[in-house]
């Protein structure tokens, strides 16, 4: 239990804040993670001053050393949160005044809460949108490189969930590298918005202190300033972004967990997990699990729950700061950390899954995966396709009545349906000649299929 704390506020009360207000309001548990980029912001803050003449230049040394010093056994790992501290500024601020006296009080100069807890989450955020597309890179190298591996395996697609047509198991892989490129996209997108600078903007006013708004910026590195001081404090459209983007890409990250625990299943026997990336059962002996997967299947839960929290706490809130924002922090920690973890056992699941090649040729004994070759093959002798539609509908109901496979059917068996088919038909059913027949841009023919896996990895190469 806390017993009491210097602040950085208090000259106005006359009473000690209550224990329990002390601790419901405090934020150090979650915001310590914002400490690196505090102290970021406070030095290039503390040679700002130095340089208006806020503070003199030897005062604005020290600030900076004390700040370089604290920053130092940080990265030395020789710093933990001081729970009794009400947030992540005051800590800091409290190690600064026992480091160099009073000096140290002068750094909340021109400067309060407001817009410093703006400009350390956007500085988290932009660090996050940059590593979490370089780990979402990552995956997509790893799906590239598996798509490769195999890449003249053919699996049925599906619709559905019904067999639909025969696809080369790269394409489908290579459709998760096409979403991936998207929220990657999205993440390069959001870190534009992200980039202001919102230092300088006070509590909501602006300063009657002649700051230079423009040489933190340089600093830290902004490409723009925020141009309204009261948006600047009250503004996290940028934070909703990025949980946003992590929500879709949880979305992603599900629907590739959900197939592979599909394909995994002795049912499709598309895929087999490597024992390292396995679970097993403290009660059946023989069991394998994807534990890894169904945890990021329903992570993707958690992400989305955020993000409707997230904008939940922002609806309606009156401008400019109100202590509200204190929460924003937890959506986007939880959805940074937790997209994070995903991707890194993702890519790391990826590299050592394998193909069941040998089953897999099991799953294509399905000849109605090729019915559409087979309209498709009428239509190329002038046959309407809806009548061709028709006609190889009729075909599948007539062999499934005389319990044949399609390709068992003899010319003239088919030839009762159309006077169309001649002997090219029987040799339609044969999964990889279908998708040797695919020409379309974008289809799953083979040769395609190649030239975008070469795309793929030029790409990733180069990024
Ligand atoms: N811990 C606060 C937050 O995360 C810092 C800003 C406090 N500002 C204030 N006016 N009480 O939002």
């Amino acid at each position: 239990m806390r017993t009491s704390r210097s602040k950085l506020w208090g000259g106005r009360f006359t009473k000690k804040t209550d224990p329990f207000v002390e601790r419901f309001t405090s934020s150090i548990s979650v915001d310590y993670r914002l400490a690196r980029y505090d102290l970021e912001g406070s030095i290039a803050h503390a040679k700002m001053l130095g340089r208006c003449g806020i503070v003199s230049r030897a005062e604005s040394r020290r600030l900076v050393r004390g700040l370089a010093r604290i920053l130092r056994s940080i990265e030395r790992g020789a710093w933990a949160p001081d729970p009794t501290a009400e947030d992540i500024h005051t800590q800091i601020q409290q190690t600064l005044e026992k480091l160099l006296g009073s000096v140290a009080r002068k750094l909340q100069t021109a400067r309060s809460r407001n817009d410093q807890v703006a400009l350390d989450l956007r500085l988290y955020c932009r660090d996050a949108a940059t590593t979490l597309a370089t780990a979402i890179r990552s995956v997509q190298r790893a799906l590239v490189k598996l798509a490769a591996t195999y890449r003249g395996v053919v699996i049925p697609g599906y619709t559905h969930l019904q067999r639909a047509q025969p696809i080369l198991l790269a394409h489908q892989l290579l459709a998760y590298v096409e979403m991936l490129e998207r929220d990657v996209e999205r993440l390069q997108d959001a870190r534009k918005r992200i980039d202001v600078l919102p230092l300088g903007a006070g509590a909501l006013a602006g300063t009657s202190l002649p700051i230079d708004r423009r040489y933190v910026a340089k600093l830290l590195k902004f490409p723009r300033i925020a141009e309204n001081s009261i948006d600047a404090v009250s503004d996290r459209d940028f934070a909703l972004e990025l949980v946003s983007v992590l929500a879709m890409l949880g979305i992603h990250l599900s629907r590739f967990a959900e197939d592979v625990i599909l394909w995994t299943t002795e049912e499709f026997g598309i895929l087999s997990l490597d024992d390292a990336f396995a679970t097993g059962s403290s009660l059946m002996p023989q069991k394998k699990n994807p534990d890894v997967l169904e945890l990021i299947r329903g992570q993707a839960g958690l992400l989305v729950g955020g993000l409707t929290a997230f904008l939940t706490m922002m609806k309606g809130l009156p401008l400019s700061y109100n202590r509200d924002l204190q929460w924003d922090k937890r959506f986007v920690f939880s959805a940074v950390e937790a997209s994070h973890d995903a991707l890194t056992v993702l890519e790391r699941l990826v590299r050592h899954v394998e193909v069941r090649a040998d089953r897999v040729t099991r799953l294509l004994k399905d000849d109605t995966l090729c019915a559409t070759d087979l309209a498709e093959y009428l239509v190329e002798r002038g046959v309407p396709f809806a009548d061709a539609h028709g006609i190889v509908g009729n075909v599948v109901a007539a062999a499934e009545r005389r319990g044949k496979r399609l390709g068992e059917l003899t010319l003239s068996e088919l030839q009762q349906f159309s006077p169309r088919f001649d002997r090219r038909a029987l040799a339609l059913f044969d999964p990889k000649r279908s998708v040797e027949r695919k020409r379309s841009f974008g289809s799953t023919n083979p040769r395609l299929v190649r030239q975008a896996l070469e795309r793929w990895e030029q790409r990733l190469r180069s990024s």
